[in-house]
């Protein structure tokens, strides 16, 4: 194409604002049918035996929904499944020899299991844990990164009807002990190390540190993942992976009936408080959830390969990097390291060498695709890609041009998925064989999601105007409670728009959002304590608590500010003890402080020092002022303040 040719098309770009789904990949889409939303809330809640229908029960569900006790439901009661036969055993007989994961290591090393493999080493981790004495109910934790043994773990805990809770790796050791013990979790599977950036990095260090500060015993396997590459030695109590998987080779074990209601999993995110919170998933509406929207959105099919490069140790890997593709039966692509190792073209590299169907990945990264420019993906073939995905964040429209016209070659549709780790699966996006893409708006609601935008007093807001998004009906993907606080679950997502006393319950995500004229929603942001830094969740009180932890930090405040690449970014304002001096030093106990407590993904972009925190007349810090100051932005009057004239100080300052 010359030169003056891709100016005008990106000119017409530019200006386009909606874009049809290609015939091409209409013709072939599993749901393509535009009735699907009608005929969804005609038979809502029977509709939802369609995402049940694509497992394999072991006894049929008496009822689809029991709404009984709300906000405490209950999907497909009666019912029983478990979730590892319905990712393995059921493709046995039709797909045993074909690849189930493509794992592909950072240095370049990969790894293929089919799914008769992944049945095979399921089963002899299975049949290890149990030996260690894991028994049905007991939570299971797993810290490791992006390496097959974790969806392994994931499985064989599934198949003997342990929950797990996964902890990213990312995160620090005491993130690792705060939620083994919330979880009361006895085991934990974890790694001696990986590699980040050609580097191996030693994980097992951080996870003895963290393990030092679970109260209760514990037992721990530690998966070999560098070899001789890191010097390490096992405590004396911890056991080798490798060693265990050896002693149980060729082990079966039977997959265990799980009632649908049954704990799946466990996953800890962040909140308004500085306590994450466990959300507690269900096996058989959590599965079929995922498993629908993998068909219904992503377009899955058992021949295609998938690829989501999110990471397992977040919601977005459980479901769609696990669950939902395993369940059916396609092959999942998993991929160790980052994007730009050992350069920039590390994605598109994978995508032409496996030939990957689907992409789904996150707008913080195809902002940075965009940024290193088009010439890294124009050195590869990526006509195998027929669907992109974005998830976690906000797109812009111009990032959504550029991944639609130089990743898609204008020729695959955009899912633009905005859901939670609460509602397991895709709650807002369009469906890519029916609907117009509209790029920055997410979509309207999926068939049978029953979401809106409110005013304060729960009503719609008019076409145009900001409100918040609340879910009106239940779904089945939808946690069911946070972990042993059952007052919490209540008090954080129903109290704010629900009315018991008419009955009538309605969940809030706790998103801002505007609607238009087609019922398609943009996704503004949280409207909680929240950031969102490169689509990873981070509560501003959690920073805050480990700002203050540092040695001679009286006060702190975190907020999110607006940030070219990371969508948001951490900004602290702090103010120190008497006799502590601000400075270069100061700053990087403060950045040290917060990686320890949460990880490097918090890392403050800023620290600022300020002998005073902006505050209302009542006392409660104005973290709305001090994001705007972050942004830059018109403060208006400050004058209703205790402390007006710190404002003018700590904007001077940035
Ligand atoms: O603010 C929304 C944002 O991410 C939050 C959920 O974060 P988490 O539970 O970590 O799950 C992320 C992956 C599902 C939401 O409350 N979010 C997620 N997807 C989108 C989004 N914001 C805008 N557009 C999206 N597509």
């Amino acid at each position: 194409m010359s030169d003056s040719d891709d100016t005008q098309l990106e000119a017409r770009l530019a200006e386009q604002e909606s874009f049809e789904p290609p015939a091409s990949f209409v013709e072939q889409a599993n749901v393509s049918d535009p009735e699907i939303y009608e005929e969804f809330e005609e038979n809502w809640p029977d509709c939802w035996e369609r995402a049940a229908d694509l497992l394999q029960w072991e006894s049929d569900y008496d009822e689809v929904l029991v709404d009984d006790d709300e906000p405490f439901y209950e999907w497909f009661t009666g019912g029983e499944l478990n979730a590892s036969a319905n990712c393995l055993d059921r493709h046995l007989d039709d797909r045993g020899d074909e690849t189930a994961i493509h794992w592909e290591g950072e240095l370049g090393e990969s790894r293929e299991y089919t799914y008769e493999d992944l049945h095979r080493e399921v089963n002899e981790t299975a049949a290890a844990l149990r030996d260690l004495g894991v028994e049905e109910d007991d939570v299971v934790t797993m810290y490791m990164p992006m390496i097959p043994e974790l969806p392994i773990a994931m499985l064989a805990c599934a198949r003997i009807g342990a929950p797990h809770s996964v902890v990213f790796a990312g995160f620090s050791a005491d993130a690792l002990a705060t939620r083994m013990e919330s979880a009361d979790s006895e085991y934990l599977v974890t790694c001696d190390g990986y590699y980040r950036r050609g580097d191996p990095l030693n994980h097992l260090e951080k996870t003895n540190e963290g393990l030092a500060d679970v109260a209760h015993d514990t037992t721990t396997v530690v998966v070999d993942r560098l070899g001789d590459a890191l010097d390490h030695e096992l405590a004396e109590d911890q056991l080798d992976y490798d060693d265990l998987v050896a002693d149980h080779e060729g082990a079966s074990v039977e997959a265990v009936t799980r009632d649908a209601e049954d704990m799946l999993f466990l996953m800890y995110t962040s909140g308004t408080t500085g306590k994450p919170k466990g959300v507690k998933h269900t096996t058989g509406g959590y599965l079929s959830y995922a498993a629908w929207t993998s068909h219904a959105v992503l377009d899955v099919k058992p021949e295609d390969t998938y690829w989501c490069s999110a990471d397992i140790g977040w919601i977005t890997g459980h479901s769609y990097i696990v669950y939902g593709p395993l369940a059916l039966g396609t092959t999942t692509v998993m991929y160790e390291g980052t994007p730009d190792y050992p350069d920039k073209d590390r994605m598109w590299d994978i995508v032409d060498s496996y030939d990957v169907n689907q992409l789904y990945t996150a707008p913080t990264a195809i902002r940075a695709f965009m940024k290193w420019g088009s010439d890294y993906p124009d050195r590869h073939d990526l006509s195998s890609l027929r669907l992109l995905g974005t998830v976690g964040e906000p797109i812009n429209p111009k990032a959504w041009k550029w991944y639609y016209k130089h990743i898609g070659g204008e020729s695959c549709p955009i899912v633009d998925t905005w859901w939670q780790t609460e509602t397991g699966g895709m709650m807002i996006t369009t469906l890519p064989g029916v609907g117009t893409m509209k790029p920055g708006a997410a979509g309207p609601p999926l068939p049978g999601i029953d979401a809106q935008v409110v005013d304060e007093a729960g009503e719609e807001v008019a076409p145009g105007e900001a409100g918040y998004v609340t879910v009106n009906k239940p779904w089945p993907g939808m946690l069911r409670t946070l972990y042993k606080n059952d007052e919490r679950f209540v008090s954080e997502y129903w109290e704010a728009y629900s009315d018991p006393d008419s009955d009538e319950w309605v969940y809030f995500p706790e998103d801002g959002a505007k609607i238009d004229e087609d019922d398609y929603i943009t996704i503004l942001g949280r409207v909680d304590d929240v950031i969102n830094v490169s689509g990873h969740r981070l509560g501003t009180m959690e920073i805050e608590s480990a700002v203050v932890g540092v040695e001679g930090v009286a006060e702190a405040a975190a907020v999110g500010g607006d940030h070219e690449m990371k969508g948001e970014a951490v900004y602290t304002y702090v103010i120190l003890e008497d006799g502590y001096e601000e400075g270069e030093e100061m700053k990087q106990s403060i950045v040290e402080g917060v990686e320890d407590a949460i990880g490097p993904i918090a890392r403050p972009e800023e620290v600022l020092f300020t002998p005073e925190l902006p505050k209302t007349r009542s006392g409660k810090i104005m973290r709305r002022l001090l994001e705007d100051i972050a942004n830059g932005e018109d403060l208006g009057n400050t004058s209703t303040l205790r402390n007006p004239e710190v404002v003018d100080d700590i904007q001077e300052k940035l």
